[in-house]
C-alpha cells in the first residue's frame, strides 16, 4: 500500500483494493465452495459408489449424474470465474453503475444454477426448475459481459489473457442457450429432467474444452509467468490453441470424434510450448505465503490436460469406450482445472480478498497431494474396473472418490478459514481508509 493520495495497491499482485469488490468477490467464491461440496463432490461420490457397488458402467442414476457434472461445471467453476474475472478487471473499479450489475450477476447465477440443480436431482418441478434456472445463468451471463466489456471496449488491444477469458464466456453463451432450447422442449415433450446421452455430451464438450479450458489457458497466459517463474507467454501458440481447441469443439459436435481428439492433442501440445512448461524457469518462482511445492503442482495439473488429451484419442479408437470416457473427463476435471484451482486459488484468492493471507500451506500442500493420490487411483481404476480388464479396481473406486472428496474438504476449509481470519494489518489500514473517505 503506497502513502496517502496515491493509488492503493495490494504490492504482489498489482492491483488496487477495493472494500465493494473484496465483498463482491468473497461472495462469489463462498457460493462457489458450497455448490463444490454438497451439490458437486458429495453427489459425485454418491454416484461413484453407486456404480461401483453393481460393477456395471453407466448404472447410475442420470439425473443425479448431470446434477453432479452441472454443479461442478458451472456451480463451482463457474462461480469462480465470474467472481474472479468481475475482480480483476480494473476499469470495474471505478465505475458505481458497475456493482449492481455485479452483484445482479451473482443473484441470478446463483439461483439459475441452484434451480437447475435441484430440477434435476429430485424430480420436483423440473419442467418449470429447468428452463427457468437456464434463463436465470443465461441473464447472469449477460449482465456479466454487459460489465466485462465496458472495459474492453476502452483497451487499446487485447491481452492474450482476456481473450482466452473472452473465447471461453462466448462458448458459455452458446451452452447455455442451447440448454435453454433443449430445457424447453424436455419440458414439453420428454418425462424426465435428464438429457439424452448424445446431446449431453456435446453439452458437456462445449463446456469443457468451449467454456473452461479457454478461460483457464487465459488466466494461465497472465499468471503463470510471474508466478511460476516461467519465460514469458509466447502469444502465437497461445492464440494457435484457442484456434485449435475451438474447431475441435466444432468437429466434436459434428460427430468427428478421432479428428476432433487429434485437434485437441495439437491444441494441449501448443499451449504447453506457449506457456513454456517444459522450458527451464526464468526466475525463482513467487511462493512467499504458500507452500513451495506451488509450481510442481502447475506443472503436473498440464501434465493432466496432456493425459485427458491422449486418453480422448484412445476413447475415439476404442469401440466401446466407457471407461476410458471417464478417465479422460476425470482427468481434466478432478487432474487439471481442479489441481490448477487448488494451486492458483491459495496464490492469488487471499491478496484479492482484502490483503489476506493464506490460512495454511501445508493444508495446501495436504489438498494438492490427496487430490493427485485420489485422481491417479480414479483414472487407473476406472479404465480397469468399466473397461472390464480388472475386477478388483471396482473396490478402489470408491477409495478414489473418497480420497478426493478429503481433498476437496481441505481445500475449502483453508480457503473458508481463510476468507473468515481478519485481514493483515495494511488490510485493515486500506478498509478503515475507505470506511472513512465513504461516510
Ligand atoms: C470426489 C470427486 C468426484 C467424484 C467421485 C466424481 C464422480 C463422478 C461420476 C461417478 C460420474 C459419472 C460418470 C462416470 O461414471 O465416470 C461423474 C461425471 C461427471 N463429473 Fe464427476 N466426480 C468428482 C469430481 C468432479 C469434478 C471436480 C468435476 C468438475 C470440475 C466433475 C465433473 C463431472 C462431469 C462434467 C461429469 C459428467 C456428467 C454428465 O454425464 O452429465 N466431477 N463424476
Amino acid at each position: 500500500v503506497t502513502t496517502a493520495g496515491k493509488k492503493r495497491h495490494c504490492r504482489s499482485l498489482s492491483l488496487p483494493v477495493h472494500d465493494g469488490l473484496t465483498r463482491l468477490l468473497v461472495v462469489f467464491l463462498a457460493t462457489g465452495l458450497a455448490f463444490m461440496l454438497l451439490p458437486g463432490t458429495f453427489v459425485g461420490v454418491m454416484n461413484l459408489i453407486a456404480i461401483s457397488s453393481r460393477h456395471v458402467p453407466g448404472s447410475g442414476d442420470a439425473g443425479w449424474i448431470q446434477a453432479h457434472g452441472q454443479a461442478q461445471i458451472f456451480g463451482w467453476l463457474g462461480t469462480f470465474i465470474l467472481g474472479i474475472s468481475l475482480y480483476v478487471i480494473p476499469k470495474m473499479r471505478l465505475s458505481k453503475f458497475s456493482f449492481p450489475l455485479a452483484w445482479s450477476c451473482w443473484g441470478a447465477w446463483t439461483a439459475g444454477t441452484f434451480c437447475r440443480w435441484l430440477g434435476q436431482m429430485y424430480d420436483v418441478a423440473w419442467q418449470q426448475l429447468l428452463p427457468a434456472g437456464t434463463a436465470l445463468q443465461l441473464i447472469a451471463t449477460v449482465l456479466f459481459i454487459v460489465v466485462i466489456f465496458r472495459r474492453a471496449g476502452t483497451a487499446r488491444q487485447v491481452d492474450p489473457w482476456f481473450a482466452g477469458v473472452a473465447v471461453g464466456v462466448a462458448s458459455l453463451m452458446v451452452v447455455l442457450s442451447w440448454t435453454l432450447l433443449l430445457s424447453l422442449d424436455l419440458a414439453a415433450t420428454a418425462g424426465s429432467p435428464v438429457h439424452p446421452k448424445e446431446v449431453n455430451n456435446h453439452l458437456l464438450t462445449l463446456s469443457v474444452w468451449g467454456f473452461l479450458v479457454p478461460v483457464v489457458w487465459g488466466y494461465s497466459a497472465r499468471w503463470l509467468a510471474p508466478f511460476v517463474g516461467l519465460k514469458s507467454l509466447r502469444t502465437v501458440p497461445f492464440f494457435t490453441a484457442l484456434l485449435i481447441a475451438a474447431s475441435a469443439v466444432a468437429l466434436s459436435i459434428s460427430g468427428q470424434g478421432l479428428p476432433a481428439a487429434i485437434l485437441v492433442v495439437v491444441a494441449t501440445a501448443a499451449a504447453l510450448g506457449a506457456f513454456r512448461l517444459l522450458e527451464p524457469a526464468k526466475q525463482d518462482s513467487r511462493t512467499r505465503g504458500v507452500h513451495p511445492s506451488f509450481p510442481t503442482f502447475v506443472r503436473l495439473a498440464y501434465g493432466w490436460l496432456a493425459v485427458a488429451a491422449g486418453l480422448n484419442v484412445w476413447a475415439a479408437l476404442a469401440g466401446s469406450p466407457a471407461g476410458i470416457v471417464g478417465a479422460s473427463r476425470h482427468a481434466i476435471t478432478v487432474g487439471f482445472f481442479s489441481t490448477m484451482v487448488f494451486a492458483i486459488g491459495p496464490r492469488v484468492l487471499p491478496a484479492f480478498a482484502g490483503m489476506r493471507q493464506l490460512y495454511s500451506a501445508r493444508l495446501m500442500f495436504a489438498a494438492l497431494a490427496t487430490l493427485t493420490i485420489g485422481c491417479s487411483i480414479r483414472v487407473v481404476m476406472q479404465i480397469l474396473a468399466y473397461q472390464g480388464y480388472a475386477s478388483f479396481a471396482w473396490k478402489w473406486l470408491p477409495v478414489s472418490a473418497l480420497t478426493e472428496m478429503a481433498a476437496m474438504t481441505l481445500f475449502a476449509v483453508n480457503m473458508a478459514a481463510t476468507l473468515l481470519q481478519r485481514p493483515t494489518a495494511i488490510g485493515v489500514a486500506v478498509q478503515l481508509r475507505e470506511a472513512g473517505s465513504t461516510a
